[in-house]
């Protein structure tokens, strides 16, 4: 400490009346590798982070202050402490992973105030091998009696001015909805978490928050250059969080490898939310789906009934016969509910949850999809009108329930700060997609569907922090740019996306991206009418054919679409294949290699076949790149079903140009491909039978 520092910190101690002698604690990994250092040196509550012996997080302050109680931030000592240590392994009933390791150690540290009102909090840190997490306890105390209203949390991040950040904005009108830009932590003003990070040491890290319930949501607002703090979203009026003790606040999470790919393979988000509270829960099924979706975002057909509308039972059922004929579990119908003729953006009052359209017979819809084996996926578009919706949410999902559906996506479809509440006087108020508010509601919303046995996927959602495993329901959702941004999206989402996702939104968890769209330029299709003009053509995805396979393997969503139209499946039926072969339910998954926003290969084994499945996508630069097959069984042979781009492939000039051929493999061989600009693999491992 130099030596300005130490006497800066004295006076400080001094001020505070705090006690002189420190106390500085020391938590580390299993493994050693990360150290957590806590201390109430100046009467601050502090935390630190190391990888390896180099400085990740520098001194950065813990705390917090509400509006009419005393709050914690300086004069605070250390008065007790107790450490834990686990080593479980639980299973989950879907995932990327079916068994979950929960390797930690534990340290609780509890501050107490040397003046005003005696009171304390606990900040309870674990350390895992891939990162660390932490967070606020606070008793039921005296001092803390009544309602209690958090204006701040003073939790900081040191994470280095040059240290550079992949990040989306958090401040602005799309939600999450942004591209992910890359720059020196010093120059960043605020962001959404996940937000990655690589220091100058080399190090990867990533700063999030697991279990947010009944809290409002953590982004990162710059305190001055390299230094963020946690920023909460405030209720409409105020304050960031209403309260009462005792409360714990959700998980603050640092993420933390060498290689980039350590971020994917952590569980920790996982790890820190609290066991399934749904009990039996083999209703919730993973699987693949198709929809009346992308039709309506390359206006080909409209939601309401002002253009073609795509809800019809006739069109219905042409795609539960293409579901049916090609092995799909679900099929998703958008705009078959009453309130889309219109501007249904801005009337989310005008919405009736079991009023299906004249045209569009719900239970017969309903019989017809079961006696195809296949099942009508919900849907519940709000317009983020919290108060309509809730208000008839319960005979909404009484009725799907009636005619056989399992799954529901939802919507919420507003500008930031536009969620509609209507408070205990009937005033209408406007609260932001990720504050306490909107957090409440996604819970009340998973735990009516779980009555059901109805699963969800919230689209304009708030972000994951891994409640799918207390809440197995709460399946997938959108909270990123997806799929339909390049039907739009002007400007669509560039080559680097996927890559980038994989290692940013992707922490979070499962993503309803709706991959698989083969016609590349959808908006140069003849237009339907005259009167009904396609998009802006540079809006398309700038993939290849194959990097659209990869997806189904490098984006997890336990629910994933195949995005486009049952016609252009038809046209392309080779390439096809995968997608009706590959799983949405993982026995095992790694993350193999990559680099943030330029490429990554995955592996995945799949729960039912056990077959092994690999993806890899790259970013507008072409590469070769080589993965070792050492996840196959040793001493087995494999037919390896490639879908790889071909020579001359490239996503602007080329896009369809593929190679779907069949090597034997074994699990000592390295498997190398070329990978064209913004182009992937798909491969589907078959064990060889004796
Ligand atoms: C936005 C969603 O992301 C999209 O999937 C949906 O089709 C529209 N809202 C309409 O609900």
């Amino acid at each position: 400490m130099q030596i300005w520092t130490k006497l800066a910190a004295l006076a400080a101690v001094l001020w505070a009346g705090a006690p002189l002698a420190a106390e500085t604690l020391e938590l580390s990994s299993p493994d050693g590798a990360i150290t957590v250092t806590v201390t109430d040196d100046g009467g601050l509550a502090t935390y630190s982070v190391e990888f390896e012996g180099e400085g990740v997080i520098s001194p950065s302050r813990l705390g917090m202050l509400f509006a009419d109680h005393h709050g914690f931030e300086r004069g605070l000592a250390v008065t007790a402490s107790t450490r834990a240590a686990k080593d479980s392994t639980w299973e989950q009933p879907w995932g990327e992973r079916r068994l979950v390791r929960d390797q930690h150690n534990e340290l609780a540290v509890t501050f107490a105030a040397t003046q005003g009102p005696a009171r304390q909090m606990t900040v309870r840190f674990r350390a895992f091998d891939t990162g660390i997490g932490f967070r606020y306890e606070l008793t039921e105390q005296p001092a803390l009696q009544g309602d209690l209203a958090i204006v701040e949390e003073l939790t900081q991040f040191g994470v280095g001015e040059q240290t550079t950040m992949w990040y989306t904005p958090s401040d602005e009108f799309n939600r999450y909805e942004y591209l992910t830009s890359t720059s020196p932590a010093g120059k960043v003003d605020d962001a959404h978490t996940p937000a990655t990070f690589r220091n100058p040491a080399g190090i990867h890290f990533a700063i999030h928050e697991a279990a947010l319930v009944d809290y409002s949501s953590m982004s990162l607002g710059a305190l001055r250059p390299g230094y963020f703090e946690a920023r909460l979203r405030s209720w409409s009026g105020g304050p960031k969080v209403k309260t009462r003790a005792p409360f714990q606040s959700p998980w603050r999470t640092i993420q933390v490898a060498r290689e980039a790919v350590g971020l994917i393979n952590s569980d920790i988000i996982l790890n820190l939310n609290e066991p399934n509270k749904l009990g039996e829960v083999s209703w919730v099924e993973p699987g693949k789906y198709v929809g009346i979706w992308w039709a309506m975002h390359i206006n080909e057909r409209s939601w309401g009934r002002d253009k073609i509308h795509g809800a019809t039972t006739a069109e219905t059922k042409r795609y539960i016969d293409f579901a049916a004929k090609h092995g799909f579990a679900g099929v998703l119908v958008e705009g078959w509910n009453i309130g889309w003729d219109g501007d249904w953006f801005n009337n989310g009052d005008l919405f009736r949850f079991a009023e299906p359209m004249p045209d569009f017979d719900l239970a017969e819809l309903g019989r017809y999809a079961q006696s195809k084996g296949v099942r009508l996926i919900g849907h519940h578009e709000t317009s983020a009108n919290i108060a309509n919706y809730e208000s008839q949410m319960d005979a909404a999902f009484d009725l799907y329930q009636s005619v056989g559906v399992r799954q529901v996506k939802t919507g919420y479809v507003a500008d930031a700060g536009d969620a509609v509440r209507v408070d205990a006087n009937g005033i209408r108020r406007y609260e932001y997609h990720d504050s306490q508010f909107m957090v409440g509601h996604h819970l009340r919303v998973v735990q009516a569907a779980a009555k059901r046995q109805i699963s969800i996927n919230p689209h304009e959602p708030v972000k994951d922090t891994g409640l799918r495993r207390t809440y197995p329901n709460w399946m997938t959702r959108e909270g990123a740019r997806g799929m339909e941004f390049n039907a739009w999206g002007t400007p669509p989402n560039p080559p680097s996306h996927e890559p980038m996702l994989a290692f940013t939104r992707m922490l979070a968890g499962p993503m309803d991206f709706t991959p698989g769209i083969f016609d590349l330029r959808p908006n140069e299709r003849l237009p339907v009418r005259p009167d009904i003009p396609r998009g802006d053509p540079s809006n398309r995805p700038q993939t290849t054919l194959a990097k659209q396979l990869a997806l189904y393997v490098v984006l997890y969503s336990p629910l994933q679409m195949a995005a486009d139209l049952p016609e252009n499946y038809e046209a392309k039926l080779d390439a096809f294949q995968f997608i009706k072969d590959v799983e949405a339910d993982w026995e095992q998954s790694v993350a193999l290699a990559g680099e943030v926003g330029e490429y990554v290969a995955f592996a995945r084994q799949g729960r039912k076949s056990k077959e092994w499945f690999l993806g890899a996508v790259t970013n507008e630069d072409a590469r070769d790149l080589s993965v070792p097959l050492s996840f196959l069984e040793t001493g087995k042979q494999y037919r390896a079903q490639i879908y790889r781009d071909g020579p001359d492939a490239h996503w602007d000039t080329n896009p369809y140009a593929i190679v779907i051929e069949e090597q034997v493999v074994t699990g000592g061989d390295a498997f190398a491909v070329r990978l064209a600009s913004s182009g992937g693999v798909a491969v589907r491992f078959i064990p060889v039978s004796k």
